[in-house]
């Protein structure tokens, strides 16, 4: 930018390609649309179920029967793309009904996928919604075992993708997970299923909200053995690149907003999809203070969703995917 000739004021006035609407609107550099947004879904056994998550109002919990409603909603706004996470009815050490044939995820894949087929069904690969002490992986002596979890992790993606997911979207931070990964699709003859990797993700307080939607809260300790710590950015390029080595097609920065210069770090240095993941916190404060009355909730949306784009992130997964879709289409 530098080297651009730029004559000083009064020769330049930048204010003259703000004038009116149509001129900001012809040179606005960063544009939203609905193909950018994936809409995070959360499915409870049973029947007949559309709970509010506390936490994070408008959002619910769904049983099967109701989802299919919601994304056929979903569909007539335009939006391309879900995001499934499950909450089983039973947990246990090792997470088993996070690859079990009729688990919450194999089932709820299938009935959208026969109702709807040309909505994208993104699962998001993890333990920590199955376990019974709510961490990522298999537990010895109080520590997360690496290794030993990438096996489970593997038989998960395979599982999902064999109900019929589009894309797998591993959270869960171990070491080696998109090799993992990557090998034991193709081994059962999934190679051309794409890996959206949660490559940096960070060990944050935003995803607290979340933790009640999904019942997932660790039982003990915390994720910061395995999820970074937020002082860090170097190390977010070294695990994108990483994974990207191991073979994920998209790689995600987690949480978005207070991360804007990491999303921005991973456009410079790669070359390959960038997903930004706008979490619940991040959700649940603009909910929380557009109800109080103290901001205009659409218009920060708007702008938040925005900056994400423009700091360097082609897909947002938003809870505000629905909203955005809906103002979207008005404008
Ligand atoms: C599972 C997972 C989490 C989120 C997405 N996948 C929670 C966590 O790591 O504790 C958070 C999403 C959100 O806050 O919206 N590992």
């Amino acid at each position: 930018m530098s080297n651009i000739i730029q004559p000083e004021f009064p020769i330049t006035r930048l204010r003259r390609l703000r004038r009116t609407a149509a001129i900001r609107e012809m040179f606005r550099e960063t544009s939203l649309s609905a193909n950018d947004l994936i809409y995070p879904l959360f499915i409870v056994e049973g029947e007949n179920i559309k709970k509010e998550i506390s936490s994070m109002p408008s959002q619910f919990q769904f049983s099967i029967d109701k989802v299919l409603i919601e994304c056929r909603e979903i569909l007539e706004l335009g939006i391309k793309a879900v995001i499934l996470f499950g909450i089983p009815d039973e947990k246990d050490e090792k997470g088993t009904q996070a690859y079990a044939e009729d688990g919450i995820i194999q089932k709820t894949t299938r009935a959208i996928k026969a109702a709807y087929p040309e909505l994208l069904v993104v699962t998001d690969v993890c333990l920590c919604e199955y376990t019974s002490h709510g961490h990522c992986g298999a537990i010895e002596d109080g520590d997360v075992l690496n290794d030993q979890t990438l096996e489970l992790l593997a038989m998960e993606a395979v599982s999902h993708v064999n109900s019929g997911a589009d894309m797998v979207a591993p959270s869960d931070m171990m070491d080696g997970r998109i090799d993992a990964i990557r090998k034991a699709l193709d081994s059962h003859g999934f190679e051309n299923t794409p890996i959206m990797a949660y490559a940096a993700k960070y060990s944050s307080a935003f995803y607290g909200p979340f933790r009640e939607a999904a019942e997932s809260a660790p039982q003990f300790g915390d994720r910061k053995t395995y999820q970074m710590d937020p002082g860090n950015s170097d190390e977010a390029l070294r695990e994108i690149a990483l994974d990207i080595n191991e073979g994920a097609d998209i790689v995600m920065v987690k949480p978005a907003l207070s991360y804007l210069d990491v999303i921005r770090r991973t456009k410079d240095s790669f070359n390959i999809p960038i997903a930004a993941y706008n979490v619940s916190g991040e959700y649940s404060m603009v909910r929380a203070a557009a109800n109080a009355g103290w901001i205009d909730g659409e218009k920060v949306m708007m702008e938040i969703l925005t900056s994400i784009k423009r700091a360097g992130a082609d897909v947002i997964i938003t809870y505000f995917a629905k909203d955005a879709a809906r103002l979207l289409r008005q404008s």
